[in-house]
């Protein structure tokens, strides 16, 4: 097959890529198939040698230099100059101070999770909100300034990333199921208008990943379909959550941050350590984790009605409800029980290790007349192979967004810091679509009352099934 009917920009800047685990390799081959640019002209910096041999396989230079506070000045220099892009890819490397250096330096800038500097998610001397997403998206957007900036997609894998997208399509396939179907809004304004004109109180990332490995999860062994690191990390912040305009009361152990957008809220726990309900149309109804990310507070935000006064009028509650892969589930179950202390045994588990499964992910609108609609994405591990080297059914998933992103701010390189939410989605799932398998949306009947209290009383509200108190398992 020839690459260039598949080439959707070409590039003449350099590429720097940070970091080289399982979503940097996966992205590679996306990379050179669809965006027109040399190998000469993209290096990798990474904080261990591991996989060089696949980087000189692939013609690309691999730098091996941990980026810190004190030298990713001196790095970033050495290897970006204006007109460049840096894809930041990496654990433990201070998104914010990245975003900020590259604004200044003329550099474009995309990665798939604002994260600190290492240790930064499990700082015992950062309060709650310190620790959050809320607190980095905000540090993030106060970056922005008036007029053209270098592009800083935030963000911008699957979830969060595509996930935003699908949102917008699954709004525009309600209201049409409803029987009043909706132009696509034009604006952020509107699309918060048609979420409230459809009464959708809730919208879950609902995604259940039933990849199997060869070889099962080991005693003091953490197995993973994508970074182990990274999702004990995001899984040991506090549990966030958009609040919703719907909820009748706050948990007890919520909080407010009391500054920024104010959209979400923290729970006093780990995600990890935070059951709630959810439902996909292949797995049905199921417990996932409600483990916080960037998503759940943009989408909640930009999906956000004010009164003329400035009161919220309208939100969605929104969050994560992730069911990873059960050898996963299994580490986790085991974590906790270490009190939240890493297993030694540490494996992410690559294609060729993984004998079934898939990656279901998707968004669950519910509360409007058609009760609950899941859209998204459906990649088994196989076909994730036969797409593109390098890559299980989750890393192609997440490799499709950063793909997505990344073409769409070289098509817009002067956009500033942008949340997934503020790009056109139609054109971003257009470069995503060919990765993502069976796209679907389906209908169902599913609450979180459903099946509820039948053997055992049980504290529910049965006024309104979409309240957080009837969601989350307690
Ligand atoms: N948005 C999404 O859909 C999505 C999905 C999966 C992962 N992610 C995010 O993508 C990022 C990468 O995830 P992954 O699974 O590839 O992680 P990984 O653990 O497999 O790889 C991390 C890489 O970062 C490098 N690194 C660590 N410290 C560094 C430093 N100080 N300087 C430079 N490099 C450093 C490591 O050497 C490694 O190559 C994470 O932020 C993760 O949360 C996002």
């Amino acid at each position: 097959m020839s690459d260039a009917p598949n080439r959707h920009v070409d590039f003449a800047g350099r590429i720097l890529i940070v970091g080289f685990g399982c979503i940097a390799r996966g992205v590679l081959p996306l990379l050179f198939r669809h965006v027109g640019i040399t190998r000469d002209r993209v290096r990798i910096v990474s904080a261990d040698a591991s996989h060089a041999a696949l980087a000189r396989e692939w013609g690309v230079a691999l730098r091996v230099e941990p980026l810190t506070r004190a030298n990713y000045r001196r790095v970033l220099a050495e290897e970006l100059g204006p007109g460049d892009f840096l894809l930041n890819l990496s654990i433990d490397v201070g998104s914010v101070d990245l975003i900020e250096w590259c604004r200044d330096h003329g550099v474009l800038y995309l990665d798939a999770c604002i994260e600190p500097w290492a240790g930064g998610y499990t700082d015992p001397a950062l309060t709650p909100s310190q620790r959050s997403n809320y607190a980095l998206r905000e540090q993030a957007l106060a970056l922005r300034r008036p007029g053209a900036q270098p592009t800083a997609v935030l963000t911008h894998g699957v979830n969060p990333g595509l996930v935003s997208h699908f949102v917008k399509q699954a709004l525009l396939d309600v209201a049409e199921a409803v029987g009043a179907p909706a132009q696509q809004p034009a604006d952020r304004a509107g699309w918060a208008a048609l979420a409230q004109r459809l009464g959708v109180k809730v919208i879950h990332i609902a995604e259940r990943d039933t990849q199997v490995a060869r070889v099962p999860k080991r005693r003091g062994e953490f197995v993973n379909t994508w970074s182990v690191e990274g999702f004990v990390g995001e899984g040991s912040q506090p549990a966030e959550l958009g609040w919703g305009s719907h909820e009748r009361a706050l948990p007890p152990d919520a909080r407010r941050h009391g500054f920024g957008c104010d959209a979400a809220i923290y729970l006093l726990r780990p995600g990890a350590g935070t059951p709630v309900r959810s439902w996909t149309p292949l797995e049905g109804p199921y417990r996932g984790f409600l483990v916080t990310h960037g998503e759940s507070i943009s989408i909640a935000d930009h999906l956000t009605v004010r009164a003329p006064d400035g009161s919220v009028a309208y939100r969605p509650t929104v969050h994560y409800a992730y069911h990873p892969c059960d050898d996963a589930v299994l580490s986790l179950h085991e974590l906790a029980g270490r009190e939240w202390r890493l297993q030694d045994g540490r494996r992410t588990l690559e294609a060729g290790d993984i004998v079934d499964g898939m990656d279901e992910l998707g968004v669950l609108l519910g509360g409007h007349a058609r009760t609950a609609y899941w859209y998204g994405s459906r990649l088994t591990n196989d076909e994730a192979r036969a797409l593109a080297p390098l890559n299980n059914a989750t890393s192609l998933q997440t490799a499709a967004g950063v793909l997505a992103g990344l073409v769409w701010a070289m098509r817009h390189p002067e956009r500033g810091v942008v949340d997934p939410d503020e790009m056109d989605f139609r054109e971003v799932l257009a470069v995503a679509r060919p990765y993502l398998g069976e796209i679907v949306g389906v209908f169902g009947d599913w609450t979180p009352l459903q099946r509820r209290g039948e053997l055992f009383p049980e504290d529910l509200d049965t006024d309104d099934p979409w309240q957080f108190s009837n969601v989350r398992v307690r």
